[in-house]
């Protein structure tokens, strides 16, 4: 038997080793994976040796340089596979200019004997590249830079400095809280109560009255916050587990502090030559349990649901000792609420950017949606643009609130009861009792009916959060938006009726939404 190179890498933190050529054997099975390389580790130690001459070029790609310097190796690109068991070490360094997933190639190439034939290996890796400090691996005290030590986020401890500084932060803010809720009182007294009733209510008549129109009742639903525990949460998704293999992680879409949405691709499991296009919604190394469980629960609430209008989840990976992933269809202009704002930016260039008509449209096909969910009495809770994703065909689906609350951390408020709610968007009895019901998602399509005719902006922008029960009980609501028709701020107005029964139904939003569109059409 001729002497072949044998190869073998162990991985730090890792028992297991893979061969890659044993005895004149290539082992096509192991170059055919893709390893990933937790985020932490930038070396990678090969073991290698051959029983006789062996000679061996090696190089390397990466394919994307702004995010990984290119890698380098402790031995010379060619030469001579020594003959005895030696190793020899890569050392992966991110540039830490931006965050990406880099998938890096190793090419051994091996002649044997000077003969003309090559044996090429590749070798494929994958690492995430983060943006700002790569961790190195520094001992603090051998790190004289204070000024490093400071931001370390791992090492951070508080110095005189910084504790200083988090007092006077902390005594700005009490200030500025104060001011805030001088200003919300004068705001609230001198402003003039609009009459909801008075100047509304023909159109409520518009719906007819609903608790005569044949629907059935309301299930009116309690915000249980049943502690759910990873394991649990990991075992509900299990049957749509799928192995890490299939991904690859594109472009970062939307980040958030522990949260992140990723462009990604997912190959097909019956034809890896096929692939599909995702999007990825997955978490950082320094995410907690809590907010790992959260996603993965949050990400199920349109499971198994089908309609034109929704975008449910398809699949999840849960391997151990990688953060959890989420992976939905994918819709090209992303999500629907950072469209309108680039809508809204745009349009101070060309006020036809997108027209009257567009945003009715996409707010019947959001009523279709919603429409589905109360036939199948599943209640979404949060509905809002942000919780929306468009294509370039203007087709518009509702999605979970997964990491929404990191991702607009704005569109969020605690109210002293340490739970994070869509305040603005919330119907008054959610408020006030937790009640939930389809009615109260049809409140929060009124307001995301505002969000589309404003092309984003945030609602009851000057009120603050903790006064919002108060002012919705007091009749006030958000103004109509400029260059809204009436008719179209009249419907908004019916989804904020204080009585829950007295709000239209789905279904009547989409007829009434509907012959509005035609109209618009027919002046256009
Ligand atoms: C290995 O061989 C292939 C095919 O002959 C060649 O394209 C490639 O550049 C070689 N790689 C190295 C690192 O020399
Ligand atoms: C390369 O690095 C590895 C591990 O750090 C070491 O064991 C090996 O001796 C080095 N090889 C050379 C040629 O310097
Ligand atoms: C070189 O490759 C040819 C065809 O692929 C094969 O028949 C031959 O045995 C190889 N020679 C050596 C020395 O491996
Ligand atoms: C500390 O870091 C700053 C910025 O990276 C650098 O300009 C400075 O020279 C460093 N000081 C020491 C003592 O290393």
């Amino acid at each position: 038997i001729r002497s072949g190179a044998g190869g073998a890498e162990s991985c730090s933190g890792l028992d297991a080793e893979l061969s890659y050529v044993r005895n004149d054997v290539v082992n096509h099975y192991a170059l055919s994976f893709n390893l990933l390389i937790p985020s932490e580790t930038n070396n990678l130690h090969f073991s290698w040796h051959a029983k006789s001459k062996v000679e061996y070029k090696l190089g390397f790609q990466v394919d994307n340089p702004m995010a990984m310097a290119m890698p380098q190796a402790n031995i010379s690109l060619q030469g001579e596979v020594p003959r005895t068991l030696s190793v020899f070490r890569v050392e992966l360094s991110c540039t830490g200019r931006l965050d990406s997933e880099v998938t890096i190639l190793m090419q051994l190439n091996l002649t044997i004997n000077s003969s003309k034939n090559i044996t090429v290996l590749n070798f494929k890796r994958r690492k995430m590249c983060y943006k700002k400090l790569e961790p190195e691996v520094k001992s603090p005290t051998s790190d004289k830079n204070s000024s490093k030590a400071i931001f370390d986020p791992v090492n951070a401890a508080p110095t005189t400095s910084t504790r200083v500084f988090y007092i006077s932060v902390g005594v700005c803010c009490a200030v500025i809280f104060l001011v805030a809720i001088i200003l919300a009182v004068l705001h609230l007294h001198s402003m003039k109560r609009i009459e909801l009733d008075d100047r509304y209510g023909i159109y409520i008549g518009l719906f007819g009255s609903a608790g005569s129109s044949g629907y059935p009742t309301l299930r009116i639903e309690k915000n249980d916050l049943k502690s759910v525990t990873l394991m649990e949460a990991k075992a509900k998704v299990k049957d749509i587990a799928i192995s890490r293999e299939r991904i690859t992680l594109k472009d970062v879409l939307q980040e958030g502090t522990f949260g992140r949405i990723f462009h990604g691709i997912l190959i097909e499991e019956k034809d890896p030559s096929k692939e599909k296009q995702v999007f990825v919604k997955t978490v950082k190394d320094q995410a907690s349990e809590v907010q790992v469980t959260m996603m993965l629960t949050e990400s199920c609430k349109l499971r198994g649901l089908h309609h034109r209008n929704l975008l449910p989840i398809t699949h999840v990976c849960i391997e151990e000792g990688e953060k959890p992933m989420v992976l939905l269809p994918y819709m090209n202009w992303g999500n629907l609420k950072l469209f309108l704002r680039q809508c809204k930016l745009v349009e101070a260039n060309n006020p036809q950017a997108i027209s009257q008509q567009d945003l009715v449209h996409m707010a019947i096909q959001i009523a279709c949606g919603m429409s589905y969910l109360a036939r199948r009495e599943v209640i979404h809770k949060d509905l809002a643009a942000r919780n929306c994703v468009i294509d370039d065909a203007l087709q518009v689906k509702i999605t979970d609130n997964a990491l929404s609350r990191d991702l607009f951390p704005m569109d969020y408020h605690c109210l002293g009861d340490n739970e994070n709610r869509p305040v603005r968007w919330m119907a008054l009895e959610s408020l006030v009792n937790n009640e939930f019901s389809s009615a109260s998602d049809v409140w929060a399509f009124g307001v995301t009916l505002w969000e589309l005719m404003t092309l984003g902006q945030t609602p009851y922008v000057d009120i603050d959060p903790f006064e919002m029960a108060a002012y919705l009980k007091d009749g006030y609501r958000i103004a109509q938006p400029i260059n809204c028709p009436d008719e179209l701020f009249a419907v908004m107005a019916c989804c904020w009726a204080l009585d829950p029964e007295e709000r239209p139904k789905f279904q009547q939003l989409v007829q009434c939404l509907t012959e509005f569109h035609a109209a618009l059409g027919a002046y256009v």
